[in-house]
């Protein structure tokens, strides 16, 4: 069996949870259900990035304690992806003991060969707002902010990263998949091309974050910290840990472009200095706008992904998402699009398809799966449709691969207009079991491959056509429904908006 581990960002938890989080996590559910649909052994982890400098002033202005406030809002996370119906075999906080251990065996590790060393930190430092600005981001001799600011002269950890930059270069020629989409690759290497100056990897401005191992007035750079936890879950520092073994070297890591130089320059050579495998891929995703204006909280357009469930549901949020942009590329939300796509896609074309043909089956064949007399060759070459379609997702285009799949569902919808049931049940009744068959029997393989883009609907759907859980992988496509089998009730998957 092959294993896969796919990650998405852990998510900060100054905010609530927005569309952006929704739709890496969504992204990397489908993936993750259609990797297992495939047969591998999937290992899905998700969670939160719990500490750093806006946490900690996010929980004063709340009054709490940082760990109160962390705990609270690390709920809400944990609230959306049951929601979302995800289905992650592991949920990270950065501030559990597990994670606080990880982190620091690699900070000794770096720091015992030499990769991490002493020296000093000076900038431009706003006390008000607790923060270092460079002198270009100063506006007349101020913070951007307004806020007064000083040189400031601290004492900082530092990574030697300029020491990476020809090995870098050399990795990334050697693996050209290391970071997709290729744009996204190129504005990397272009970047790494352009030098490579040590990493600041301490603060001591202020508290909330992991103690440096031996030197405790200083916390851990939030992004070594944070990067870590995608090893934490797999069982490090105990390298000798099975699933650290097994996991590790087939890991994904799944990103917006925004944070793609953290995952896809530092952390590899983080990785490298600590004589680490690096992991398989990292995928940066675009961004979404809202209505074609992009998505801030100062503009007051997020975007709520838990008012969108609870109206719309979970598949449908999930399928428009996927469905709507190719992944990589930026995509623009509105809820008109969302709501044409739930009509056509979701209610006329798959919800009519089952709809329709599971209650013809239901009222005029006794609500058994029909036995069929000789397919014609018409009928066999339509049957085999879905068995020809081979379910892959090359190069992370979730897009194309239900694009695919609805061709199918136009094909069927094709089907049952041409071959009309309904009337030959007056004519030829013994052809409506045929027809029927035929029919019940390519709906079943398009819920099999519906399963990672509407979980919910699909395996309704799957039920009412009493398809065992065991028969529901991809290597089921190829067997075949049995006839006789009782169905229950149909019941609409996919209401009208
Ligand atoms: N905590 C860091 C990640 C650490 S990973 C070791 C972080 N968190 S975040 O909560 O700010 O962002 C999480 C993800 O949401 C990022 O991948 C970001 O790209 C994504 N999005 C935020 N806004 C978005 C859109 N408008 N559209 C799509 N995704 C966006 O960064």
């Amino acid at each position: 069996m092959t294993e896969a581990y796919i990650t998405t960002p852990i998510y900060y938890v100054n905010d609530k949870p927005h569309i952006g989080h929704a739709y890496t996590t969504f992204a990397c559910d489908t993936l993750a259900r259609f990797w297992r649909l495939q047969g591998k052994n999937v290992k899905f982890l998700t969670g939160t990035d719990e500490h750093g400098q806006k946490v900690e002033k996010a929980a004063a202005v709340a009054s709490v304690s940082p760990q109160d406030f962390v705990d609270e809002v690390s709920q809400t996370f944990r609230h959306l992806i049951d929601k979302m119906n995800v289905t992650n075999d592991d949920f990270i906080r950065t501030t559990e003991p597990r994670h606080i251990k990880a982190a620091q065996a690699l900070w000794t590790r770096l720091l015992t060969n030499g990769s991490i060393y002493l020296g000093e930190y000076a900038g431009w430092y706003a006390v008000r707002d607790e923060a270092f600005y460079a002198e270009s981001e100063l506006v007349n001799g101020k913070a951007p902010t307004g806020a007064d600011v000083e040189w400031l002269v601290e004492p900082s950890y530092f990574f030697k990263l300029s020491a990476y930059q020809d090995q870098l270069l050399a990795y990334y020629k050697a693996h050209p998949d290391f970071i997709a989409p290729e744009s996204r690759r190129n504005e990397v290497i272009r970047f790494v091309e352009g030098g490579l100056h040590d990493l600041s990897v301490s603060r001591t401005s202020f508290k909330w974050g992991v103690p440096v191992p031996g030197d405790d007035r200083h916390i851990m750079y939030v992004w070594l910290d944070a990067l870590t936890n995608y090893m934490t879950a797999l069982g490090y520092p105990d390298e000798q840990n099975t699933d650290f073994k097994t996991f590790w070297p087939e890991a994904v890591h799944v990103v917006g472009k925004d944070i793609l130089r953290f995952h896809a320059v530092y952390w590899p050579a983080f990785l490298m200095a600590a004589d680490l495998p690096l992991p398989r891929q990292i995928f940066a995703h675009g961004w979404w706008t809202n209505e074609g204006v992009k998505i801030s909280k100062s503009l007051g357009n997020t975007i709520d992904p838990i008012e969108l469930i609870d109206t719309f549901g979970s598949d449908a949020v999930r399928y428009f998402l996927m469905r709507e942009i190719s992944f990589g590329q930026d995509g623009d939300f509105s809820r008109q699009a969302l709501i044409n796509r739930i009509n056509s896609d979701l209610a006329n074309a798959y919800g009519n398809l089952a709809q329709r043909v599971l209650s013809f089956i239901y009222k005029n064949a006794d609500a058994i799966v029909p036995t069929p007399g000789e397919l014609t060759t018409e009928d066999s070459t339509f049957l085999n449709l879905p068995m020809q379609f081979l379910p892959t997702i090359d190069e992370m285009q979730i897009n194309r691969y239900a694009e695919g799949v609805w061709a199918l569902i136009a094909k069927a919808n094709q089907y049952v207009d041409e071959h009309k049931p309904w009337d030959l049940k007056k004519t030829d009744p013994e052809r409506m079991n045929t027809v029927l068959y035929v029919l019940a029997d390519f709906i079943r393989q398009i819920a099999i491959l519906t399963q990672p883009l509407v979980p919910l609907a699909s395996a309704k759907i799957l039920n009412q056509l009493s398809v065992p859980e065991a028969d529901r992988l991809f290597s089921c496509l190829n067997t075949k429904l049995r006839p006789d089998t009782k169905l229950p009730e149909p019941m609409g998957v996919f209401p009208r908006i």
